[in-house]
């Protein structure tokens, strides 16, 4: 099953999951030896062997560009956006492609991110802005405070860390690292209202306390944020509103 574009550098060995629930109840792996130029992305070579090889191999994917967030997938064991993961800079020569864990496989690396969504909605991903009222043009901010936010505003919401949480494998009802790094961007915003008491809604054990800090989030993101930092913070500002809850100095 080997077929060589031209200009080819490096040749691979992909090992890619299939599965198709409606017709088989257990994934099976399909192997292609296949030769690609250097520069080539994880993207490109599924789109190649698609094409060339089998056109019934299905995954998600837009941009191309790491920005959609469709195309996360395990490459290797590591959750990667394949379409920004270049087979160079795998170690050796074989690529073993895999759906993103802790969701329900619909077909080959498409699954099913309602659980992440619903975690996501939970958190009311947009700005509070407690009824003031709409300005004419936009909502202002100083550069510091932009600055503030930087490191939170990327993601793009491809559900790696969603599928690299070990604790999502065995708590289905955990929160689950992107929500709350979306949380804490939002009550770090200038223009948001929702004031720290909205903290109560993460405030069980299905949201910031289950976390066990294994920082796998961090190491899948692809986009360079660090959800475990933002869990770490929210329970600090947990602990604090709570105290100054006890001693009634805050509402
Ligand atoms: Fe859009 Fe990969 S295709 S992030």
């Amino acid at each position: 099953m080997s077929r060589k574009p031209a200009h080819t550098d490096s040749e691979y060995t992909f090992k890619l999951f299939r599965l198709d629930p409606e017709k088989a109840q257990e994934p099976c792996y399909d192997t292609y030896r296949i030769g690609f130029p250097q520069g080539t992305t994880v993207l490109e070579a599924l789109l190649h062997i698609q094409e060339k090889e089998d056109d019934s191999i299905a995954f998600r994917f837009s941009c191309r560009s790491a920005v959609c967030g469709s195309c996360g997938m395990l490459v290797n064991g590591a959750p990667v956006l394949a379409c920004r993961t270049q087979l160079s800079s795998l170690i050796g020569d074989q690529v073993l492609v895999e759906p993103l864990p802790n969701m329900e496989v619909i077909k080959d690396f498409i699954v099913d991110t309602t659980p992440f969504w619903k975690s996501y909605r939970m958190v009311e991903p947009w700005l509070h802005t407690d009824g003031q009222p709409v300005p004419e043009k936009e909502r202002l901010q100083s550069p510091r405070e932009v600055h503030k936010l930087e490191p939170y505003i990327n993601c793009v919401l491809c559900a790696c860390c969603f599928g690299a949480c070990p604790v999502i494998g065995f708590d289905e009802e955990y929160i689950g690292p992107a929500a709350i790094a979306k949380l804490f961007r939002f009550m770090r915003d200038s223009r948001d209202r929702r004031g720290t008491a909205f903290l109560e809604r993460v405030n069980r054990r299905a949201g910031v306390w289950n976390c066990r800090t294994i920082f796998r989030c961090i190491d899948a993101c692809p986009k360079d944020i660090r959800p475990t930092d933002t869990i770490e913070a929210l329970r600090r500002e947990m602990v604090l509103y709570r105290f100054k809850k006890f001693f009634r100095l805050v509402r």
